[in-house]
């Protein structure tokens, strides 16, 4: 061991010899590392036998702080959406904007689409047009060949919708490409999607090699890979807030609600205008989306991919949210893409994710599409109210306060006192060393 940093046979450890490999190999306090890192294994061997389960060489576990967001209305029903996240006045933020508009009639949500894609890429090189004359063909005995996999998922209302043939010869040498939609009901899907494809390329392999339209020059196929496209526009949901001017009320600061909506509006523009301040609006959005899909178990990693792509759609990075003002009324509202499962994966494995499930009563891949959408649309609410009024440090601050507390190792006493201190003070870490330091 010692010094020496590299390993071979390392996921074959145990995992008490792994850790105390780690420990003693990167670290000059290994005991209290090893102590460290068990001390956050669960309590419940079984449990922890579950979460090892999620991944691979696990030593510990990472806990993230599992929060609630309370008050909000999405399409007349109340909930309590469930959010993991590290970031703090996240939480805060949702919170208040679900309150602000569980007055003024809350979240409409509207699901547009629910299609899912994925792609066999290949290259054959042969007479294209005749591909093309035999693709409908091709198509018939793909679906057929493929029919254990999807009766399944059809008699739950999904399967394969279609199977296209797209030619990018222009671009490479022989390469083509066979696009397939699905409809996966209430999972996300990707086991099922990759499965298709896999046996979609077999099945066109197999084809090309046995087919009488094509010369002996034109029956190999090369299947470059078959995978889902984590790129899922037409699985879209549309969430959107409403309000008379009249009635948005009054903001911090003294601030009328026509200079309110006014600011407000011009602040999404600015992010439809400018990529760089697109980006930071868009990860306010997903500030909401990811910590809701980390709580349901869902992969935060496929839905921001995605929603980045769809936002720079047209060519440019632009917000994925729209305000306007007209006739006297404000509207707010969010595209989003967002392909989501309330069945399988982690969502029933992982213990918390089953119970965020049951919190938000069960709901179908539709209606979760619809609660991470109203999450991402009051969270970009909240972020944009602030900046357009009082400016993000003031709330932010506030709320990062505890945490410098901690860091400083305050005692509770302490806090309360720093607390009160900086009710109406700008936070900052040296101001509150400074307190710290004047009270100690
Ligand atoms: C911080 O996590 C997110 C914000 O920067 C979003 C925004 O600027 O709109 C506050």
């Amino acid at each position: 061991m010692g010094d020496q940093k590299t390993i071979s046979g390392f996921s074959k450890l145990r995992k008490r010899d792994k850790i105390k490999w780690i420990a003693k190999t990167f670290f000059t306090d290994p005991e209290q590392v090893m102590t460290e890192l068990a001390s956050h294994w669960h309590g419940d061997a079984e449990q922890q036998k579950i979460l090892d389960g999620f991944s691979e060489n696990t030593i510990s576990n990472f806990p993230m702080p599992y929060g609630v967001a309370p008050n909000f209305m999405i399409d007349g029903e109340m909930y309590v959406v469930p959010m993991v996240i590290e970031e703090s006045s996240v939480v805060a933020a949702a919170s208040a904007a679900a309150k602000f508009w569980m007055t003024r009639g809350g979240f409409v949500t509207d699901i547009i689409s629910t299609e899912k894609v994925g792609q066999v890429h290949f290259k054959w090189t042969g007479n294209g047009d005749k591909l093309k004359g035999i693709f409908p063909k091709i198509k018939e005995m793909l679906l057929e060949e493929s029919k254990d996999l999807t009766t399944n998922m059809e008699k739950r209302g999904g399967g394969i919708s279609d199977i296209e043939l797209l030619d990018f010869t222009a671009e490479e040498e022989g390469l083509y490409q066979l696009r397939a939609y699905f409809q996966t009901c209430d999972s996300m899907g990707a086991n099922f999607v990759n499965s298709c494809l896999e046996r979609f390329s077999a099945s066109l392999k197999n084809y090309v090699i046995k087919s009488d339209k094509l010369d002996e020059h034109e029956k190999d196929v090369l299947i470059v890979m078959s995978i889902l496209s984590n790129y899922t526009p037409d699985c879209l949901v549309r969430a959107s807030v409403t309000c008379p001017i009249d009635k948005l009320g009054m903001f911090a600061g003294g601030m009328d609600a026509h200079t309110f909506a006014e600011k407000f509006v011009l602040a999404v523009k600015i992010a439809r205008i400018d990529p760089y301040r697109a980006t930071t609006h868009n990860k306010g959005i997903y500030n909401g989306v990811d910590a809701v899909a980390l709580a349901t178990g869902n992969d935060f990693r496929a839905i921001e991919s995605c929603g980045h792509t769809y936002a720079s759609r047209d060519g440019q990075y632009r917000s994925l949210s729209h305000a306007e003002v007209k006739e006297g009324v404000f509207r707010f509202w969010l595209d989003i893409p967002l392909a989501v499962g309330t069945v399988g994966g982690l969502t029933t494995l992982h213990p918390i994710a089953k119970r965020s499930h049951e919190l938000l009563g069960n709901p179908s891949a539709e209606k979760l599409m619809s609660i991470i959408a109203a999450t991402g649309l009051a969270q970009n609410f909240a972020a944009v109210r602030s900046l357009v009024t009082t400016g993000i440090q003031q709330g932010h601050m506030k709320m990062h306060l505890q945490n410098i507390l901690n860091q400083m190792k305050a005692t509770d006493d302490e806090s309360k006192k720093a607390i009160a201190y900086f009710d109406k003070r700008v936070v900052s870490f040296a101001g509150v060393r400074t307190f710290l330091e004047g009270i100690r």
